[in-house]
């Protein structure tokens, strides 16, 4: 059994990835300060009793180093983030704050703990900015500009991640995500295309398609997602590793098949482009595969039927 810390555990991804290392066997230690996490995605971890702990604290106070020191974590799983990249666009400094000095301060605590691994929630579909040539590969990002604020904390990390395991022993994963989507997305967030359409379609509203609806995202499913963090505790040391289905989704045809799923019949509204949004974007998988032995193999009508369901409360 390992101890894991989950920084953003109360989160859409933190909680599953939270909920997957329960049922391995390993014992969980979540922080989250519940910025955007909700104690209700603990319903699952909670069941798990003393393997699972809580802490409801930021992941750049003080207060992380001595509990750290008390629980002795073997592994992090680093996802607790200023996690919209509109909130970024509007307030830089804060989403500065929270992804580079809050993860800095994640990183001297794995210093100071003697931490074996940390895996990072990197992003996908930022990092790379408008991508040349799509689906993009992994080394494509070191000359590649990020169009937001939050494109730019996420991507600065990496270069963190690369100095902490060189100069200061704590070696590392950082898993590039696509659009990840499915149970536990909040609606009400302004990421999560698929839980945004969904519960406007189930609740008869006509959801707003930003643009001409022609551009392109790599969405992965939550489960495929977890699975790939669940793999990086063991392999892909050193490595930034896509975690996606290689596959563009323009946003017309996602409004097509949430409408089939949820009984929708009407046509979307449009507003205008929302800036710091890029216009095509898949990532190449073949790292995945090679390195964390990781493949997606949930069919996108699977995941949006599995996410309707959640939304309708089956
Ligand atoms: N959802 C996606 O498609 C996607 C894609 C690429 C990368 N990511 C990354 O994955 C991670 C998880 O994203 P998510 O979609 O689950 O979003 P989320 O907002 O549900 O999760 C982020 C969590 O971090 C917590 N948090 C925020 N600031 C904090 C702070 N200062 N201290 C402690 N906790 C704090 C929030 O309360 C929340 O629970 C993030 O790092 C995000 O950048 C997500």
């Amino acid at each position: 059994m390992t101890t894991i810390l989950v920084t953003g555990g109360a989160g859409f991804i933190g909680s599953h990835v939270s909920d997957r290392l329960l049922a391995e066997g390993h014992r969980v230690v979540a922080v989250d300060d519940l910025t955007t996490g909700r104690i209700a995605n603990l319903g699952e971890a909670r069941g798990y009793g003393k393997e699972f702990t809580f802490f409801n604290m930021d992941v750049r106070a003080e207060g992380l180093l001595p509990l750290l020191e008390r629980h002795r974590p073997e592994v992090v799983m680093h996802l607790a983030a200023q996690s919209q990249v509109g909130h970024g666009m509007e307030h830089p400094v804060d989403d500065a704050s929270v992804n580079i000095m809050g993860t800095l301060n994640v990183l001297e605590c794995c210093v100071k703990v003697g931490i074996r691994k940390i895996v990072y929630a990197a992003s996908g579909g930022t990092l790379y900015g408008e991508p040349k040539k799509v689906p993009v590969k992994e080394a494509t990002a070191a000359g590649a500009h990020p169009v937001s604020p939050y494109g730019i904390s996420k991507k600065v990390v990496l270069e963190y991640l690369d100095f902490y395991q060189r100069y200061r022993g704590v070696d590392y994963t950082a898993l590039a995500l696509g659009n990840v989507y499915g149970p536990r997305q909040d609606p009400a967030g302004e990421a999560g295309v698929i839980a945004i359409f969904a519960s406007a379609m189930l609740a008869g509203e006509t959801p707003t398609i930003f643009g001409d609806g022609n551009q392109t995202r790599d969405y992965v499913f939550i489960d495929d997602t977890v699975h790939a963090f669940a793999l990086a505790m063991d392999k892909g040391s050193g490595k930034l590793i896509n975690v996606g289905t290689g596959i563009e989704t323009t946003v017309n045809a996602l409004f097509r098949i949430v409408a089939d799923a949820t009984g929708f019949g009407q046509v979307p509204g449009h507003g205008p482009l929302r800036p710091g949004e890029i216009r095509r974007i898949a990532l190449d998988n073949a790292a995945a595969e090679q390195a964390l032995g990781w493949r997606p193999w949930t069919h996108l009508e699977d995941g949006i039927g599995e996410t309707v369901a959640y939304l309708k409360g089956i």
